[in-house]
């Protein structure tokens, strides 16, 4: 079996991952800050030793201000839903997830104003320039995708930050597809909002994202409930992280991200990103002799996280993923992948494309026999005509 789906959730994991999840469940696993005894008290330390790790890996100088969510959707729906208001604009790119793109269009419908940039025809990402030109005096936020997980094109996101300090705006950043293998440090690219996954890049479960709110911004709470602190008050209490974690929350996600963290801290990420985006580049080769494939990326692969995205002639990406999963048990995803403004802006949708994204644990023999998979497919011709063409483990 082959695993090229990274982009959607990072698999396997580390083995210290399993290990420290089963440990925790096994031996520390009370309830952070409800109650004094022993277990509740393990857990809080090992949430807070995760939280200050995490703090460190994004250089932010406030470890209470790095919030625990459950992914990176509901890191995104708390800095947008949080901050902005009725008579606010915004702007943002036409590449985004639609864990952006709902929360905005929600937002427009209660008198937010969006401005949705799209890339520069030449390099593939926002032109600062063109962000700088839709700053109005209403302008609140610029929040944007640090890569792409449709096509993979890094965007500038220092010369971005740098642009909303100078205007005094308020600068966002998605990095659900670049946490764990790129810089990510909140000081010097001027970040105010960091959102992340902690299951894709970062190596931890499902279940697990992260916020982090800097000292710029102000956010309102979307959910209240049980902090475990300041329980004689029936208001949320106000300080950080509790004003927004409340109820009990993924302990064992958390520490499973923590072992991700101290994974990827040990492992370097410079040594993470030149392996996969040697996979990458090596598919990118591969991929450019086949005839009948058409690869939609950056023009460099360096510009690129390592997600790749092609068609193959007229077949349906549908088809192409099935036969790749069950004639050949290599695992690809197909079709929008959550992101319809994306394929719009690359003239892919609605059929979207076959997206194959390496991660630190696939080999080059493995992209090697995904190549051979895919030339296969190719010299099939178009798979609606041929729909039984290849035969499949099931059939
Ligand atoms: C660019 C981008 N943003 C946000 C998300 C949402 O992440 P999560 O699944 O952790 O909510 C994804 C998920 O694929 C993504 O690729």
């Amino acid at each position: 079996m082959i695993y090229l789906d990274n982009a959607a959730t990072s698999w396997p994991k580390p083995e210290s991952v399993y290990r420290a999840m089963d440990e925790f469940l096994r031996t520390s696993g009370g309830n952070p800050g409800r109650g004094g005894h022993s277990m509740a008290v393990a857990a809080s330390r090992m949430v807070e030793d995760v939280r200050l790790a995490m703090a460190r890996f994004i250089n932010a100088p406030d470890k209470d201000r790095v919030i625990f969510t459950f992914n990176c959707t509901d890191s995104l729906n708390l800095g947008l839903k949080g901050l902005l208001r009725p008579g606010d604009h915004v702007i943002t790119s036409s590449l985004e997830h639609n864990s952006v793109v709902r929360p905005l269009r929600k937002l427009e419908q209660q008198g937010v104003r969006v401005a949705w940039l799209s890339p520069h025809p030449e390099h593939g990402f926002v032109a600062p320039e063109d962000i700088e030109k839709a700053i109005t005096s209403q302008t609140r936020l610029i929040v944007i995708t640090h890569a792409s997980n449709v096509n993979g094109v890094i965007q500038p996101i220092e010369a971005y930050g740098r642009l909303a300090r100078r205007h005094n705006l308020l600068f966002m950043v998605d990095a659900a597809q670049t946490a764990g293998r790129y810089v990510l440090d909140i000081e010097k690219q001027n970040i105010d909002l960091l959102a992340c996954s902690g299951h894709k890049g970062l190596l931890g479960p499902p279940g697990v994202g992260v916020l982090y709110i800097g000292e710029r911004v102000d956010l309102d709470t979307l959910r209240e409930g049980g902090t475990g602190s300041h329980s004689e008050l029936e208001e949320q209490p106000v300080e950080l992280p509790n004003k927004f974690e409340c109820g009990t929350a993924n302990t064992v996600g958390i520490v499973g991200l923590g072992a991700g963290l101290e994974f990827i801290c040990r492992e370097g990420t410079d040594k993470i990103l030149a392996h996969e985006q040697e996979l990458a580049a090596r598919l990118l080769e591969g991929l450019a002799r086949i005839k009948g494939v058409t690869v939609y990326g950056a023009k460099q692969p360096a510009d690129q996280a390592p997600i790749v995205s092609l068609t193959i002639g007229s077949s349906g990406p549908g088809e192409v993923g099935t036969i790749l999963d069950q004639a050949f048990d290599i695992k690809v995803r197909t079709g929008l992948h959550c992101a319809p403004a994306a394929h719009k802006t690359m003239g892919t949708f609605p059929r979207g494309t076959v997206r194959l994204s390496p991660g630190y644990f696939n080999t080059s023999a493995e992209i090697d026999v995904t190549l051979q998979a895919i030339e296969k497919i190719a010299r099939m011709g178009d798979l609606e005509k041929h729909p039984a063409g290849i035969q499949t483990k099931k059939a």
